[in-house]
């Protein structure tokens, strides 16, 4: 089993994570804080057992946010998706659903992370998993938490849905985070005196936190690729190849709040989204034929 999963004590913490603010603070008080104070959540009659589900936009941060969370309370972190647990034999799906967990038990503290888990819905494993975790309310001090992480919150199974009450928008990247990632992800690589970070914040608008990183890799590669075929004599990374780059690449964001518009509705039943709904009145809704 320990071979099947990515497990491991992660090692990134808050800092790593540029920005968003308010949901570290959110997860702080969600996920941190039950773990080394749970008599004290008990006492105010929260239920430190609700699953928590991250969702938002792909590449913005919510598997760094979940590992994150899990190096600060010092859990273990077991980061799962469907394919890791499904066997094509008969029952063993379901037995790898208990193994993850009493592997989670092993440990002072484990976090479990369903990656995609609008891929949670079938029926090898989806019974088991709510056993488990309708097993951890009875718990008296939580060992496990029990994360959900998704792009598409509106396939999620709803059987499914009701263990997560919790639920935590990780946004896409505002000014001032794209400008942090840029700086974190440039920092002691040769720019010239033509960058302006401010400019590669405004320009990256609409790009996702993953291809703002990769912009970076990437335009460092122009260089090296020019250092090392043809020789050149060094240069510094200038405003010219950053723009290469970026228009070789489409901002993911939009597309990806367009969908939300198909989706759901504003208000109504879609409340239970009501975080997506508050950030994307940013992007217009795709107009209708
Ligand atoms: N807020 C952020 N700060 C710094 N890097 C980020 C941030 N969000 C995403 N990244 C970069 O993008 C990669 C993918 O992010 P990830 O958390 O896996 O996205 P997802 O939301 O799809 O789970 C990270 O490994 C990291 O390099
Ligand atoms: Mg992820």
């Amino acid at each position: 089993m320990k071979d099947l999963i990515l497990f491991e004590k992660p090692n990134v913490k808050f800092t790593d994570v540029a920005g968003l603010d308010e949901v570290k603070e959110r997860i702080k008080d969600d996920i941190v804080y039950p773990f080394i104070y749970p008599e004290e959540y008990k006492y105010f009659g929260l239920n430190p057992s609700d699953g928590i589900l991250l969702y938002g936009p792909p590449g913005c941060g919510k598997t760094l946010l979940a590992a994150a969370a899990a190096a600060e309370c010092d859990a273990a972190f077991i980061n799962l998706k469907i394919s890791d647990i499904l066997d094509k034999y008969e029952g063993e799906s379901q037995k790898n659903i208990k193994r993850v967990f009493e592997l989670a038990r092993s440990h002072e503290r484990s976090v479990i992370l369903l990656d995609e888990i609008d891929e949670w819905f079938r029926l090898e494993v989806l019974p088991e998993l709510i056993t488990q975790m309708r097993a951890l309310e009875t718990e008296r001090k939580p060992r496990i938490r029990v994360l959900g992480e998704t792009n598409k919150p509106w396939q999620i199974n709803t059987s499914l849905l009701i263990w997560f009450n919790t639920r935590i928008f990780v946004p896409h990247p505002d000014f001032e985070t794209r400008l942090r990632i840029l700086e974190m992800k440039l920092l002691g690589k040769p720019f010239g005196k033509s960058i302006s970070l401010a400019s590669l914040a405004q320009m990256t608008e609409g790009y996702a936190s993953v291809d703002i990183a990769r912009i970076c890799v990437e335009a460092t590669c122009v260089l090296l690729e020019e250092t090392i075929g043809e020789k050149k004599p060094n240069r510094q990374i200038g405003m010219s190849d950053f723009k290469r780059v970026i228009a070789k690449r489409k901002p993911a964001l939009p597309l990806w709040y367009a969908k939300t518009f198909d989706k759901f509705e504003d208000g109504g039943e879609d409340n239970r989204f009501a975080d997506l709904i508050r950030a994307r009145t940013i992007y217009r809704a795709p107009a209708k034929c």
